[in-house]
């Protein structure tokens, strides 16, 4: 037999499709020549490939060697054929009979002494091979915990390739995955360490609440760091879907930890303010990396010391803020990956950064503002939750902590809130009262009485107050009634809302 196909899976953006490799061998010049689009990183998988075989004690078939990957159209990145790759080599060349691994799918890459190395993207992977009805995969063994995850397929893992070789041709077996292990429960940092804050405290639940991007200014030590880490511990946990689109996003980052979970709490990212745009958005060769943005995806992307950030960087978030989506540009084309972030940003209220206590600031106004002007625009602009925290009292610091509220007490509010909200918006198709458009709660349907907003429009024919401040107010009033149970703001939340903006932007 001079002709072989062995199934694997190539990943666009999250996507998984199936890939078929065939190798076709004929006489003439010994080479081997890869077609269907193959970046560089496939290229070299032939000589990875050619070095694993003979180090593995197998023949290497000395003509000419065609392996094609099908789809033609679709772009290959990574390493992750390898293996397919040699088992179809191996089956053209008539060493293997690879019946045994009809319909299986085979991901994998090969080091030069036939190691079977563990692979980035692998869960999305077999889940793309799993709807595509495939139930057999053949991984890494460093991988096999992650592709269990995946419902309805049987896992079977691979050290080196003599492995797989003994198993096609004896029947000698493969690896089993890892018994499932239910991971502790990791005790993240928690609210009842917050001590007074009232109003910061406030900011967070409503944040939570009503999925609002949220600023936190305050001066250094006041506890805005504390309290943004402290955010994903009130959010409700991520439901099945999402739980494995995040999952998938880490597994192709290569962060998964070991054990086969899936991402259940909301993930939080806070990259460094010298992070690059790439670490940011993502990029990379071969299997791009997803940035920050995307491993946030369904939970907190917090940027402390934000106005230290690159305006770049800044700028690199403007399209996933409003499409929930990042394309990372890429010379051999873009990669889409989901970004669906919920901001965070801190920072100090001026460049001086005099520490907490200290009234000694001497920044002029003008300089406060151009030093926040770095985060406006684009980012700002967003942020329905903007609230500036006071230094922090010794006498609130020295309460024990008995009276915090915790975070798990906290949660249930938020959960119910969420719930209302949800019910509310079914219809429309939005989720939390942050995406609700600002005019759409003007319209008739929604508007609120007028005495509930007299405050407000008092202060929008003064001209102190924006027609989108206006709107941000309202929502987060609605927010901030659905917390307090009720079935529409009054004149009450609606103070709290205008509260939970005293940095008021126009
Ligand atoms: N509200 C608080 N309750 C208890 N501890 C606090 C509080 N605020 C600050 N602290 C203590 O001060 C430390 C610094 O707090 P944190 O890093 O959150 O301040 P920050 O506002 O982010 O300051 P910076 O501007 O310097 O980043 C915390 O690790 C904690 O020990
Ligand atoms: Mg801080
Ligand atoms: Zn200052």
């Amino acid at each position: 037999m001079s002709y072989a196909k062995v199934l694997c899976v190539g990943l666009v953006g999250v996507t998984g499709h199936l890939v078929e490799v065939e190798a076709d061998l004929a006489p003439g010049l010994p080479a081997v020549v890869l077609s269907g689009l193959p970046d560089t990183a496939l290229n070299e998988a032939r000589d990875r490939v050619r070095a694993a075989i003979v180090n593995s004690g197998q023949h290497w078939p000395n003509r000419r060697i065609t392996v094609n990957l099908l789809p033609a159209t679709l772009p290959k990145h990574g390493s992750g054929f390898d293996l397919a790759i040699a088992a179809a080599l191996l089956g053209g060349s008539g060493e293997l009979p690879l019946a045994p691994l009809e319909d299986v799918v085979i991901l994998g890459e090969l080091g030069l002494d036939g190691t079977v190395r563990p692979i980035r993207g692998v869960l999305p992977m077999v889940a793309a091979a799993a709807r595509a009805g495939i139930s057999r995969v053949v991984v890494p063994v460093g991988n096999a915990a992650e592709a269990a995850v995946v419902p309805g397929v049987r896992v079977r893992a691979v050290d080196n390739l003599h492995r797989l070789v003994a198993y096609v041709r004896d029947g000698s077996a493969l690896l089993e995955p890892p018994p499932r292990q239910a991971a502790p429960p990791v005790q993240g940092p928690d609210l009842s360490e917050v001590a007074g804050q009232g109003l910061g405290r406030r900011a967070i639940e409503v944040a939570a609440a009503g999925g609002h991007h949220l600023l936190l200014l305050g001066p250094p030590g006041a506890g805005k760091t504390m309290l943004a880490e402290r955010l994903p511990s009130i959010l409700p946990e991520l439901d099945d879907d999402t739980a494995l689109e995040v999952t998938a996003l880490h597994s192709i980052a290569g962060i998964l930890p070991p054990g086969g979970e899936l991402v259940r709490r909301p993930p939080f990212q806070a990259p460094h303010h010298t992070a690059t745009v790439p670490a940011i958005v993502g990029g990379g060769s071969g299997l791009a990396r997803p940035g920050a943005v995307s491993l946030a995806h369904r939970g907190i992307l917090f940027l402390d010391e934000a106005a230290e950030f690159q305006s770049r960087a800044l700028d690199a978030l403007r399209q996933p803020l409003e499409h929930g989506r990042v394309l990372i540009n890429r010379a051999n084309g873009g990669t889409e990956y989901p970004a669906r972030v919920q901001l965070v940003l801190a920072s100090n209220p001026c460049p001086c950064a005099k520490p907490a206590g200290d009234t000694h600031c001497e920044c002029t106004p003008l300089a406060r503002r151009r030093y926040l002007s770095r985060i406006s625009g684009p980012l700002l602009d967003r942020i329905d939750v903007q609230v500036e925290l006071s230094p922090l009292r010794a006498a609130e610091l020295m309460d024990t902590g008995e009276s915090n509220e915790s975070s798990a007490e906290v949660a249930v509010r938020v959960a119910a809130a969420r719930a209302v909200a949800t019910a509310r918006w079914a219809k429309l198709g939005w989720k939390v009262n942050a995406d609700v458009p600002g005019p759409y709660l003007r319209q008739a349907r929604w508007r609120l009485p007028a005495a509930t907003t007299y405050g407000l429009r008092r202060r929008l024919d003064q001209g102190t107050l924006s027609a989108r401040g206006f709107d941000r107010i309202v929502r987060m009033a609605w927010t901030i009634s659905d917390l307090d149970g009720r079935d529409r703001p009054d004149a009450d939340d609606v103070d709290e809302a205008t509260h939970l903006r005293t940095r008021e932007a126009s």
